[in-house]
């Protein structure tokens, strides 16, 4: 899912601080225009789910999962090479703490294995933000891709105060189209861009803090 979008609340400034765990981190990203301090990068647990930061050797496992062919397709993105997800993985720390993308690496709990990443991503000041996800072929069907989706979307209205989220599916894509709306998002638009048909869903806070309260 690719998306910017405007629209919701201002958030703010605060001091950036580096809590980079990698070595050799980068120049960190900044956004001056806040209202309120970042949180802390998500580090969240589901009954079967682990959605913590990446840590040095996680770019192996990452990069086969990155590099599926049907992941490809659907962040219509070409391949990653190790040293290039390792890069990616190590700008996380710093994208969270300007507050313009969270990511997390999924885990499951009981074995360790790593089997995707879930994102919030153009993340705006104004209350918006996008949200992608992906999950390895031996791990998918089982409900991890809605378990991880569902607290990523909770901490992003709770913690980050985020007003409403987005989520762009390319293509026909019946996984992507089935898990977004079984989290409520609903289909906002339909447009070419370029080759690519792609279809944008929305969830508001409000609809989505309604099924929390009907328990869904
Ligand atoms: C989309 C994706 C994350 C779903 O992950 P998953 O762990 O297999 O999904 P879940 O098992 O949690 O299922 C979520 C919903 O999608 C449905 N679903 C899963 N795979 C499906 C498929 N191949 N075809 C149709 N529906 C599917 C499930 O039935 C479920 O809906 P339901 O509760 O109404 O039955 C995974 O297929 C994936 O990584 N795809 C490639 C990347 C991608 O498309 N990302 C999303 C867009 S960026």
């Amino acid at each position: 899912m690719v998306a910017v979008h405007g629209g919701g609340r201002a958030l703010a400034s605060s001091p950036l601080t580096n809590n980079n765990p990698w070595s050799g981190s980068r120049e960190l990203f900044r956004v001056t225009d806040r209202t309120r301090p970042s949180p802390e990068a998500p580090s969240l647990r589901t009954d079967r789910l682990i959605l913590r930061q990446p840590r040095p050797g996680d770019e192996l496992s990452l990069t086969a999962i990155r590099n599926l062919p049907r992941v490809l397709a659907a962040l219509n993105k070409t391949e990653l090479t190790v040293d290039a997800m390792r890069a990616s993985l190590e700008e996380v720390p710093a994208k969270a703490e300007s507050a313009v993308e969270y990511s997390a690496v999924i885990e499951i709990a009981a074995t360790g294995a790593v089997i995707g990443m879930v994102r919030l991503e153009s993340v705006h000041p104004t209350g918006t933000a996008s949200l992608t996800v992906w999950i390895g072929h031996d791990q998918r069907e089982r409900g991890c891709g809605m378990e991880a989706c569902r607290e990523m979307v909770r901490w992003g209205f709770e913690e980050l105060q985020l007003e409403t989220l987005f989520a762009d599916v390319i293509g026909t894509n019946g996984a992507a189209r089935s898990l977004v709306r079984r989290l409520g998002f609903e289909q906002v638009s339909t447009e070419q861009r370029g080759a690519q048909q792609v279809t944008t869903f929305h969830l508001r806070r409000q609809a989505w803090a309604a099924t929390m309260s009907l328990g869904r």
